[in-house]
């Protein structure tokens, strides 16, 4: 891991524009941090990117910090309340790690995105969700990812493991465009349930199970199991006819 993210994570406070200090929460963790850069890291093609939520910027710097370097990187970062709610912090911390390559659009993304895919489709050769997190917000925010990405390009997702997150990207992952490639599983798992769920509780075999299983049985066994963090790779255009339909969640 980059020495600059471990500091973060390991003082456990940031400091604002203001000059305020804030205890960091909202974050991906130290596993997910590596997990993002090291995708990113073993695919050299990987050079633009974009994020739907910045909150203290850990996450762009996972990003940014594998890019740096390669000639075209640039990052979007779409997050309405950077410099509100977040106090600059997310942004500050790219420019103390000498990121200068990035833009950020502070628009909600049912806005940012559509506009930018009015500029054009496959722009973009990786894309991280973790804004708003209701069930329809993340399948929006996947829908115009899917768009937004080139083919072999990848879209991460975080907190799987919220019902209404881990619904839409179930969802999502039936597109025929997509293969799972990666995700960062909850850690200690302390119970038989979790080591069982641990081995079973990637998004294909969930599926089978939630189709043998009875849902109530299924949830308490699975709902606290499942990844925390996805990734996808787009493996081809998205051909989905207008009348293609999964009943598969
Ligand atoms: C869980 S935090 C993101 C954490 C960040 N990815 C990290 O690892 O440090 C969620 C973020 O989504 C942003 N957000 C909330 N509503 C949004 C919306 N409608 N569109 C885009 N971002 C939104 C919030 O401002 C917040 O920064």
């Amino acid at each position: 891991m980059d020495e600059f993210i471990r500091s973060l994570y390991s003082a456990g406070k940031v400091t604002g524009r203001s000059g305020k200090t804030y205890a960091l929460h909202s974050a991906i963790d130290e596993k997910e941090s590596d997990f993002l850069f090291h995708l990113i890291k073993k695919d050299p093609k990987i050079k633009k990117t974009l994020e739907v939520g910045c909150a203290f910027g850990l996450s762009s710097l996972s990003i940014c910090l594998a890019t740096k370097g390669r000639a075209g990187a640039s990052h979007t970062i779409v997050d309405p309340f950077q410099n509100t709610e977040w106090d600059g912090v997310g942004t500050k911390h790219l420019e103390d790690a000498g990121i200068d390559f990035f833009k950020l659009i502070e628009v909600r993304s049912e806005f940012a995105l559509p506009q930018i895919l009015h500029e054009g489709e496959a722009q973009f050769d990786l894309i991280f969700v973790d804004g708003w997190h209701t069930f329809d917000h993340t399948l929006l925010d996947c829908f115009y990812a899917t768009r937004l990405l080139r083919v072999w390009g990848f879209l991460a997702i975080d907190d799987v493991n919220w019902r209404s997150v881990g619904r839409a990207v179930s969802f999502v992952s039936n597109y025929p465009c997509y293969e799972q490639c990666g995700a960062v599983m909850e850690s200690s798992a302390k119970s038989w349930r979790r080591k069982l769920a641990r081995i079973l509780a990637t998004p294909v075999p969930r599926r089978v199970w939630a189709e043998a299983l009875n849902p109530g049985w299924y949830h308490r066994v699975f709902d606290q199991c499942v990844p925390q963090m996805v990734a996808f790779k787009k493996v081809a255009e998205d051909r989905r006819n207008f009348d293609w339909h999964s009943d598969r969640f």
